[in-house]
């Protein structure tokens, strides 16, 4: 099955890597503005296929969504990272007029494509995509809680002192330093709950420090992370695919769900073949329903600020 991953900067060519390397898709089409950086990024992955062992075929394109039709998924990267000094409506200015765009020719071509948008704001992009597509709600999918978690396992196997394999832990909520939910009561350690092992003072390390992870790599890296990224998105690409169902923590419009509506926020979800097969509603503590409550009103916020 073809895939197809708009952007081929950091965080699209980390998609197209991871996924090619796990040789679950037929064709990855790279699709970027800038003339020729597809093409040149597409050919210097098919170059690793020999050394790597994939079979996977990796091609680019320039702006030609025709080389898209009849793809089962689409990644959106497209856009700008967050840089000093810009607000927040500049942000929303550039990537939303990108990400409505682009979402136009994707499903120009390929009416039926699940989305899986990455660029960020990610919850008023996933929005955005959501009002402008005419696509079910099944088949948009925002990528923020399998890397949030995924960094929260980081945290917690570091405070822990034990292997990442021996952790589990969920993220939900907003896709922001101030909106993530990491669920520290549900956190466990090989199915014992981490807060048995850890004291407030750490619980509280490994909380912040997985909030702010995108803004620390930010700092230490110049711009945003693309490993981690890219890794998230390919094994919620796979478990389409594959029809996986895993359950990973996706950025989803809610219709009453979690007591919210008409908003797209983080939350459990089945993911397989038809896309979102199931919201999966878990039992919140008050202060974490407090703190959901919060972060869907700073989303509003920010989703107030789109023009359509
Ligand atoms: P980047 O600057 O390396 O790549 C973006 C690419 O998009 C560039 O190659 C650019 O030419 C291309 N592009 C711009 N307009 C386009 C258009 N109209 N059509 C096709 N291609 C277009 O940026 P990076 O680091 O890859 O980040 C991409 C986005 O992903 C950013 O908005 C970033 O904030 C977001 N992000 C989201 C994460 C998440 O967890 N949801 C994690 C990391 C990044």
């Amino acid at each position: 099955m073809k895939v197809t991953v708009v952007g081929a900067g950091a965080v699209g060519a980390s998609c197209a890597e991871y996924i090619a390397m796990k040789n679950f898709a037929a064709e990855v089409v790279l699709v970027d503005i800038k003339e020729g950086f597809a093409e040149g990024k597409a050919m210097d992955l098919m170059q690793t296929a020999s050394l790597n062992g994939f079979d996977t075929k990796i091609t680019g394109t320039t702006g030609d969504y025709s080389k898209t039709a009849g793809s089962k998924v689409a990644v959106i990267t497209s856009g700008i990272p967050r840089k000093p000094g810009m607000t927040r409506e500049e942000l929303i200015g550039i990537n939303a007029g990108i990400v409505k765009e682009v979402t136009a020719n994707l499903v120009k071509h390929s009416p039926d494509v699940i989305i899986i948008v990455v660029s960020n704001p990610m919850d008023t992009m996933a929005y955005l995509v959501h009002k402008t597509s005419g696509l079910p709600k099944n088949k948009i999918i925002g990528m923020g809680g399998a890397l949030d978690s995924a960094r929260f396992k980081y945290r917690l196997a570091e405070a822990l002192e034990c292997p990442i394999s021996d952790v589990d832990g969920m993220v939900i909520a907003a896709h922001s330093d101030t909106g993530m939910l990491p669920l520290m009561s549900k956190a466990t350690r090989n199915g014992v709950p981490v807060t048995e092992f850890l004291d407030a003072e750490k619980q509280a390390y490994v909380e912040e420090e997985t909030k702010v992870g995108g803004a620390t790599l930010t700092k230490l890296l110049g711009t945003s992370a693309w490993y981690a990224p890219g890794a998230a998105v390919s094994v919620m690409v796979q478990s389409i695919l594959c029809d996986h169902k895993k359950m990973i923590p996706c950025s989803l419009m809610l219709d009453g769900e979690y007591g919210q509506s008409d908003i797209c926020l983080g939350v459990p979800a089945i993911i397989g073949a038809n896309g979102v097969e199931k919201i999966v509603e878990i039992a919140l503590t008050d202060a974490e329903k407090e703190k959901f409550e919060t972060a869907a009103k700073a989303v509003r916020e920010v989703n107030g600020d789109l023009k359509f």
